[in-house]
């Protein structure tokens, strides 16, 4: 069982490759595709879509972590699910009504995430932390890979982490923006233990095969 999971983010990767470099990530020990969604409006990029989800949905045995920043997401979650995600994080700044919208995630049998951005305080979560599978922690602001590290996030995985933990919450805290094999150790001393990662895997000088394993052993085994 591995001491913690990666997730490589697939909009860093080549897409002319796409099959290819997917399956480099898997047969390097890669645990879940990330799948950045973006919509040009609560983020500046226009990334992909369900297509392209159920594109690697067939490429991939992986569980698709499919991330969504997008406003309005309540009216997407069944193209999504029904394109084959296993995960569905929402922004909480872009829910109306949380409770609900993670209660829709799960009846559509993906298991629920919720995230905020850098500027978004934890508290912000409090009413759906008994609720979620899993918690996306930004180390970046949404909208681009290939961004510095936001040490100051740190701190607010730390606070996550010890909420989770006051509610007996078996739940994934996952961190995402940075993540390279400098910054993963900080995160995982702070409390995650998913680790979504674009640039220090398919950016890799010797490709993403390589990007997993140098992010696989930063850590000495426990
Ligand atoms: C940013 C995305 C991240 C990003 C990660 O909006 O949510 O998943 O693609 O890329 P790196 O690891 O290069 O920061
Ligand atoms: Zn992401």
């Amino acid at each position: 069982m591995n001491q913690f999971l990666i997730a490589p983010s697939i909009i860093a990767a080549d897409f002319t490759r796409l099959a290819d470099e997917i399956a480099a990530v898997q047969s390097a020990g890669a645990d879940w595709l990330h799948m950045d969604i973006m919509d040009g409006h609560f983020v500046p990029t226009i990334t992909i879509g369900p297509l392209f989800v159920e594109a690697c949905k067939r490429a991939s045995k992986l569980p698709l972590d499919v991330h969504l920043m997008i406003s309005n997401p309540n009216q997407y979650l069944e193209d999504f699910a029904k394109a084959g995600a296993d995960n569905i994080t929402v922004h909480v700044e872009t829910c109306l009504d949380l409770p609900q919208t993670i209660q829709k995630i799960k009846s559509l049998g993906c298991t629920a995430g919720v995230t905020l951005n850098p500027a978004t305080p934890v508290s912000a979560l409090d009413a759906v932390l008994p609720l979620v599978d899993l918690v996306l922690v930004m180390s970046v602001q949404p909208g681009f890979s290939g961004q510095s590290f936001m040490p100051e996030m740190i701190g607010k995985v730390e606070e996550v982490r010890n909420k989770l933990n006051a509610l007996r919450s078996t739940a994934h805290l996952e961190v995402d923006g940075g993540i390279s094999s400098e910054t993963l150790p900080l995160m995982l001393n702070a409390g995650a233990n998913v680790f979504v990662a674009g640039n220090a895997v398919f950016k890799h000088p010797q490709g993403a095969g390589e990007g997993i394993r140098v992010l696989r052993q930063c850590v000495a085994p426990a």
